[in-house]
């Protein structure tokens, strides 16, 4: 009875713990970014798959609340504002990359193409700062070939290769596209 006991009180802490971890993201994310999350075309991401059932919308909050972690967890003194926003921006390539006939002969090439697309539809909507455009320009790297060149863009091309490969293998699940 003890130890059913310990072990019930341990699974509600864990659960208050990943709650209010949560909760706090949720409000690092609006203090810096708002406007991202209010605009018309990063609410349209989620209308687009990433991996399995995850959106493309799912995916990117899923990476800068991921990045969030390891810059706390791990000290590395990231700076907050472009670290956030440059997660949220880093896939904003704004089309379904599995649509074959949109796509064409490009879709095998999405992994090389879509930061530089990415970066240019960020440009036209948002005033960004260098380590933001470093964050999106590298984020696919080894594919980009040139090393990311500042702490933020390590630490989201991390998150984003973590985040990737929980979708592609089944632990993080989606909801599936959402009529646009
Ligand atoms: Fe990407
Ligand atoms: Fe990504």
């Amino acid at each position: 009875m003890g130890w059913f006991r310990r072990n019930e009180e341990k699974r509600a802490r864990r659960f208050r713990e990943t709650y209010e971890q949560r909760r706090q993201i949720r409000r690092q994310l609006m203090d810096h970014a708002a406007d991202i999350l209010a605009s018309d075309n990063f609410r349209s991401t989620r209308s687009h798959l990433q991996h399995g059932s995850m959106t493309v919308y799912k995916h990117c909050m899923d990476v800068a609340g991921c990045s969030l972690l390891l810059n706390e967890k791990l000290g590395l003194g990231c700076d907050q504002h472009d670290l956030i926003r440059g997660a949220l921006l880093h896939d904003y390539f704004l089309y379904d990359w599995h649509d074959k006939a949109y796509l064409s002969q490009r879709k095998r090439l999405h992994g090389f193409w879509h930061p530089g697309i990415a970066l240019r539809n960020a440009e036209k909507e948002y005033e960004l700062t260098d380590r933001q455009r470093e964050i999106i320009r590298k984020h696919m790297w080894p594919l980009s070939v040139v090393p990311p060149t500042c702490r933020e863009a390590w630490v989201v091309t991390a998150a984003d290769k973590y985040c990737s490969l929980m979708e592609t293998v089944g632990l993080h699940r989606g909801h599936g596209a959402q009529a646009s």
